[in-house]
């Protein structure tokens, strides 16, 4: 019998495959290089794939996952991370993309000691905070998840527009566009929660503005 590690290996060789079978230069062409117009934000959840439930082919979406979907100010990996998609890759849009049934937010709404996680989860009691009269004037315990899942996307959107290279880029280009989208874990669909991000930005400018030398 096959393990479960011996069957990634065979996948990846049935993957492999089924490539070369629709074009025998496909590898070729893929270490050209990357060019991809989006960065996606998720979370690690292993039932949210991004470029799968997207449709998405290798080299289109420049992808970092993390547990929430959270973007942190003095988390280096996503600051490198942004940093790199804004500055050289020159993504056009970044989406911050949460899920319905997130293990991190139903963590952050009930309130334990969880040891190593209690600084990252801090960031979505925050959020719950901000929004604790939205959110506990919704009676129904689901419908409260799924909002605080919602409003941690918006959260996030914000916190990528404090950013120094996030701003330089937008006084330069006007790019990147920032989107917030859930994925409903219970029936596959990708939700745009349609936040205009620049609206905020208009909102918030007097404090986040960092002016930024173009
Ligand atoms: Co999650």
């Amino acid at each position: 019998m096959r393990t479960p590690f011996e069957q990634i290996f065979e996948g990846n060789q049935a993957w492999i495959t089924d490539k070369l079978e629709k074009d025998p230069d496909y590898f070729e062409k893929l270490s050209k290089g990357q060019h991809p117009e989006f960065l996606y934000i998720g979370c690690s959840d292993s039932r949210v794939t991004a470029e799968d439930l997207m449709g998405a082919e290798p080299g289109e979406i420049f992808i970092h996952r993390n547990i929430a979907n959270l973007v942190i100010p003095t988390d280096n990996n996503i600051n490198a991370v942004i940093q790199y998609a804004v500055e050289y890759l020159k993504v056009k849009h970044i989406i911050v993309c949460g899920h319905y049934e997130c293990g991190g937010v139903k963590a952050a709404l009930q309130p334990s000691d969880m040891g190593q996680l209690n600084s990252w989860l801090q960031t979505l009691r925050d959020v719950y905070r901000i929004h604790r009269a939205e959110l506990e004037s919704i009676s129904d315990d689901k419908k409260r998840f799924d909002r605080l899942v919602e409003l941690n996307v918006q959260e996030q959107c914000i916190n990528i527009i404090k950013i120094d290279h996030v701003q330089k880029m937008w006084y330069k280009t006007g790019f990147p566009t920032i989107h917030g989208w859930v994925f409903n874990v219970r029936n596959g669909k990708l939700i745009d929660l349609k936040l205009n991000m620049l609206e905020v930005f208009g909102e918030i400018r007097s404090i986040y503005d960092l002016k930024p030398t173009v």
